[in-house]
């Protein structure tokens, strides 16, 4: 394309300055009235216009051959990727699920996504409500996730670190709180990271883990109690994440009760109630999820 175009640029250039440097002989030779430039070329650039114009057609339907084609060579999956990830986008949080290289089942968590660095990881991107947009700017280019649609993203994380991601196309009242925390570790670091998330919850049974089961178990799972709700974001290994609600607080228990007691002050339009729980009973479940680790 830029060899194209800079060759264009210069052939224009050239007529244009050719055309340029005639008009001013011509006006010299009028100025002095000898007729010694003659006017025949005019006849001869118009049948040359033809030509041009056959030029451009046929030089514009290569570029946009060329242009169609590296478009499907640069989606084409060519590579086989070391790990796939399913990420889907709700209101307004992620549901994060990883293939489990030896089971081949999922693993789920939420709002974190661990990266092994230098290895291709397929993000297979969905959406359970309205569109939302994948963008962590410093891993790869922003793609849509449509409900109904599967897209595919191909990414090789380079660089170690946390990095922040957010939701790219408008999704309602909270498009702004849905943020991604993206982390790229070594492989090693990841898959032990990965094996410590696949485990059930260590969890005690005590108090607070009665309130949760009566209280939030509808909505969350946390995998190894007696909680499978599907509606809000899996909970197994919550307090090892470093925000809550998708980007909008630190992980604090301060402000994990916070959050259980106001969430529609903190996030308005969270699909989130506010539980209303004695003070007993709000510190017992905020102790039993902060152990989730
Ligand atoms: Cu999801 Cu904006």
């Amino acid at each position: 394309m830029m060899w194209v175009c800079g060759g264009v640029y210069v052939v224009v250039s050239s007529g244009l300055g050719w055309a340029l440097w005639r008009a001013w002989r011509r006006r010299g030779a009028d100025a002095r009235g000898d007729g010694s430039v003659t006017r025949g070329m005019d006849g001869r650039l118009a049948r040359l216009l033809p030509l041009a114009v056959g030029a451009i057609v046929l030089g514009l339907t290569m570029l946009i051959t060329a242009s169609f084609f590296a478009d499907r060579a640069l989606f084409a999956t060519r590579i086989s990727p070391a790990l796939e990830v399913r990420v889907t986008g709700h209101q307004w949080w992620w549901r994060i699920q990883y293939r489990d290289p030896a089971s081949g089942g999922w693993v789920e968590t939420a709002n974190e996504l661990h990266l092994p660095q230098g290895q291709t990881v397929r993000l297979v991107l969905g959406a359970a409500d309205v569109i939302h947009s994948f963008w962590v700017p410093n891993v790869a280019g922003k793609l849509d996730m449509i409900p109904g649609r599967t897209n595919v993203l191909d990414v090789t994380a380079r660089r170690p670190g946390w990095f922040r991601g957010q939701c790219a196309e408008f999704c309602g009242l909270q498009h702004a709180h849905m943020a991604l925390s993206v982390k790229v570790e070594a492989p090693a670091a990841f898959h032990s990271w990965l094996a410590a998330q696949k485990g059930p919850a260590v969890a005690d049974s005590g108090r607070g883990a009665e309130v949760f089961a009566d209280a939030c178990a509808a909505c969350h799972a946390i995998r190894g109690m007696a909680a499978g709700g599907r509606a809000g974001p899996d909970l197994t290994h919550v307090a090892t994440r470093h925000t809550l609600a998708a980007g909008t607080l630190t992980m604090t228990r301060g402000n994990l009760q916070g959050w259980i007691a106001q969430p529609q002050a903190i996030k308005p339009g969270t699909a989130m109630p506010a539980i209303p729980l004695n003070p007993a009973d709000a510190d017992a479940v905020a102790s039993y999820l902060m152990a989730l680790r």
